[in-house]
């Protein structure tokens, strides 16, 4: 069984409390019931970890690289925007996929969410698909 972590950044346990006309008003509880009941209809095994601090992030991803984790998908919030250490740890793991995803289309926003600086060291991006993009990427991982 295929073991898949899921890590989100910051202020992603704030849905369907933030922003909801961008966000959507689902909240963090549901995106984790929906990327667990997909895991499950893929058969494979999910972590899904939140943090709002980037070492905290860092660490997992460090982590991973002991822990058997064949893959992992990664919204890193508004970290993507700008933290070149998290980019750095997602390289660090170059053997593990990677995917990361965003909920809101990044190209249609703010002109500096167009730029990610962690998408270049990851293997797909999925963008403005909503909690969908989740699934999509657990199955693009799955099928790798
Ligand atoms: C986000 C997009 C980021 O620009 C923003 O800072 C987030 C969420 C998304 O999922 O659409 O926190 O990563």
């Amino acid at each position: 069984m295929k073991k898949i972590l899921v890590i989100n950044g910051p202020n992603l346990n704030f849905l369907g409390i933030r922003e909801k006309k961008i966000y959507g008003d689902r909240d963090y509880d549901f995106l984790v019931k929906t990327v667990k009941e997909k895991a499950e209809s893929l058969g494979c095994e999910v972590e899904i970890f939140q943090s709002n601090h980037e070492g905290a992030i860092i660490d997992r991803i460090q982590e991973a690289y002991s822990d058997g984790t064949e893959g992992i998908v990664i919204n890193p919030g508004a970290y993507t925007h700008y933290s070149y250490a998290i980019r750095d740890a997602l390289a660090s793991v170059e053997e593990i996929p990677k995917v990361e995803v965003h909920l809101s289309d990044i190209t249609a926003r703010e002109s500096f969410r167009s730029v990610s600086v962690t998408a270049e060291v990851c293997q797909k991006q999925i963008f403005g698909h909503g909690i969908d993009g989740y699934c999509e990427a657990l199955q693009f991982l799955v099928e790798m």
